[in-house]
């Protein structure tokens, strides 16, 4: 049986997160990786934040604070929400991690003496006056096709061609305004990224039958015009250093990769994706803290050899290793969720990272040594907006994850987003239709089952769950019925098709309150006791079935929902061959019903909110 490893892109350190960001990346991913556990397979959820990157030095200036403390902060604040909204990360690691710092550079090291790193001179603009060399984007001035006086380095918003700096009229530092900006040239690392070309190709048209189309054709577009090799290196000092050894001595007395690059850090695209990887040996670290068997590598033994770094580290916390080197990562199936914009970095940039580390090792040792595991399975989104247009935050335009969870309980954000997830086409956030779609589908149609057939076992039946009576064809259609929907549900997350799933959840719960409206126990009780018997018995095992097969949608409600009837919680998602499926519970179980699940949006919380974040008209 496969293990999965599933991975959402990291949010960047700065800011909090929109609802987009949770759509096109952490909510899917979360959905997904709960209904694995559930069905009873090893999982492991890593995310992180990315932290590096000139934006972050920018952000913790504006705050009076070094970019550490600020990172520190955001990270705290970011996990703290994702914890709130239910993510179920097993770790949520940050970029700037000790262990990231050493992976980062130990693939550097392998990917520079395989050949594939060449050291080149690049033209940046610096700034004197900030005292630093600016990224293009960081440089402002007039465009020289349409005029707009504030068009960046790296594009104008106006015209939209893409610009070199030297292009812009009056340049000018966006850090500081300062004029007084120079050309120096800068040594730096450049990926040979084009000597991949061939074999990424192979490997994505290998995928086309199994990622999503826009996953492909972003990628494959991306190949045909022709791979650049890319710079990864920056000239900045909030990153992961290049010319430096933080893992400890290195005997060979050679400074990883290259001399001359003193000062410069790796570019935050490099790392990045690394963390990943060393996210998931902070979770290993982090779980040998707690158990008592952590043996530190900070000051590993002199007589390790820099070629043993792998491997030491791989006696003592071996786990993380377990889940992406081959050949012992061979029963894992790695899936990543993103959004479109990340589509390039993960179908070409880290695969020719981990194609060039594994090119080298397999070259060095013949063959025998762990390679590093490549995407299994790539679910990629477009975009979640908000009224047709981008959520903004400097324009207060939107919903952020903090504000939504002053408004209203996660599972209300959690069912809408993935209910209109944006999968085939951009999708957008709009109050009234979110409105329409929690009220009718969470207090409706699954709030209103659950509260109804609770409440009448506990005025009819004593509050437990009554013996007595046999199956109708009403109860073996509801049986069949049941049992179609929970497979087709199954197959569409298996597929990691969110909107189908929750479409078929959906209709579940319609099942169920069909079959209760027509199987009417408040009827039967005056003439058929039994038959009412069968009727609530059968109400209270969807009840206890939807508890179960909602949880990777909705698990806060879900677990009130279990207690209710008594089961407990995460469940196990229910035997596909039909065994069971609407005998779970025994008679005689107390059940009770539980507070209001789902109170109805109301129109004037809609007319506030609109107003407040921002409507069509803004
Ligand atoms: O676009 C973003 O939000 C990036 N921070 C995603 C990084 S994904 C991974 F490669 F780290
Ligand atoms: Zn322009």
């Amino acid at each position: 049986m496969s293990r999965f490893l599933i991975t959402s892109a990291l949010p960047y350190i700065n800011g909090i997160k929109h609802l987009g960001t949770l759509a096109g990346s952490m909510l899917p991913a979360d959905v997904y990786a709960r209904f694995q556990r559930s069905r009873g397979r090893e999982t492991l959820y890593i995310c992180a934040t990315d932290e590096h990157g000139t934006p972050t030095e920018l952000a913790a200036a504006e705050k009076g604070q070094d970019p550490a403390t600020f990172c520190a902060e955001q990270h705290r604040i970011q996990h703290d929400l994702g914890r709130r909204f239910g993510l179920s990360w097993d770790h949520f690691g940050r970029s700037s991690s000790p262990q990231n710092h050493r992976l980062t550079q130990r693939f550097a090291q392998q990917l520079w003496e395989a050949g594939f790193l060449e050291e080149r001179v690049t033209q940046q603009v610096y700034s004197v006056v900030d005292k630093r060399f600016l990224p293009d984007r960081y440089v402002i001035g007039t465009c020289p096709h349409c005029g707009y006086e504030a068009a960046r380095g790296d594009q104008c918003e106006n015209c939209t061609r893409v610009l070199d700096p030297a292009d812009l009229i009056k340049p000018r530092s966006a850090v500081s305004g300062s004029t007084e900006i120079e050309i120096r040239g800068s040594k730096h690392l450049f990926l040979r990224q084009s000597l991949f070309s061939a074999k990424l190709r192979a490997w994505i048209e290998g995928k086309r039958d199994r990622w999503p189309l826009l996953v492909t054709s972003i990628a494959l577009k991306w190949l045909d015009e022709g791979l650049q090799d890319r710079g990864i290196t920056r000239d900045l000092e909030w990153g992961v250093p290049v010319n430096a050894f933080e893992w400890g001595p290195n005997p060979d007395g050679a400074t990883p990769a290259i001399e001359g690059l003193a000062g410069k850090v790796f570019y935050v695209w490099f790392d990045a994706p690394i963390e990943y990887i060393a996210a998931t040996w902070e979770w290993a670290d982090a779980k040998a803290v707690e158990s008592g068997t952590y043996v530190s590598v900070e000051s590993p033994p002199a007589e390790m050899k820099y070629g043993d770094f792998m491997g030491a580290l791989g006696v003592q916390n071996s786990e993380w290793q377990r889940w992406w080197q081959l050949p012992s990562a061979a029963d894992v199936t790695y899936v990543e969720f993103m959004g479109k914009d990340n589509v390039p970095f993960h179908t070409v940039g880290f695969p020719t990272t981990v194609m060039g580390v594994n090119e080298g090792i397999v070259a060095e040792s013949g063959g025998h040594a762990p390679t590093w595991k490549l995407v299994d399975e790539l679910k990629g989104f477009n975009w979640l907006d908000y009224y047709g247009g981008r959520f903004s935050t400097s324009q207060n335009r939107g919903v952020f994850m903090d504000q939504a969870l002053e408004l209203l309980a996660p599972d209300y954000w959690r069912w809408w987003i993935t209910a209109n997830t944006p999968e085939t086409s951009d999708a957008s956030f709009v109050w009234e239709q979110f409105q329409a779609q929690v009220n009718a589908d969470l207090a409706d149609v699954l709030g209103n089952f659950v509260n109804r057939i609770l409440k009448f076992t506990e005025t009819r039946f004593d509050g437990a769950v009554p013996a007595g009576g046999a199956d109708s064809p009403l109860e073996e259609r509801l049986h069949k019925d049941v049992l179609a929907k929970l497979r087709e549900l199954t197959d569409h997350l298996e597929g990691r098709e969110f909107r189908k799933a929750t479409t078929a959840l959906r209709q579940l719960w319609v099942l169920g309150n069909g079959y209760l409206t027509e199987a009417a126990p408040w009827t039967a009780l005056k003439t058929d006791p039994d038959r009412a018997a069968v009727a609530v018995r059968t109400g209270l095992n969807l009840v206890a079935l939807f508890a179960k097969v909602s949880e990777p949608f909705i698990p806060f409600t879900c677990e009130i929902i279990a207690g209710s009837v008594g089961e407990s919680f995460p469940g196990r998602w229910p035997d596909l061959t039909g065994e069971g499926v609407l005998s779970i519970l025994e008679a005689g179980r107390k059940v009770a019903a539980p507070e209001v699940l789902f109170r109805k949006v109301e129109d004037s919380q809609v007319a506030e909110w609109r107003e407040r974040f921002g409507g069509p008209e803004s």
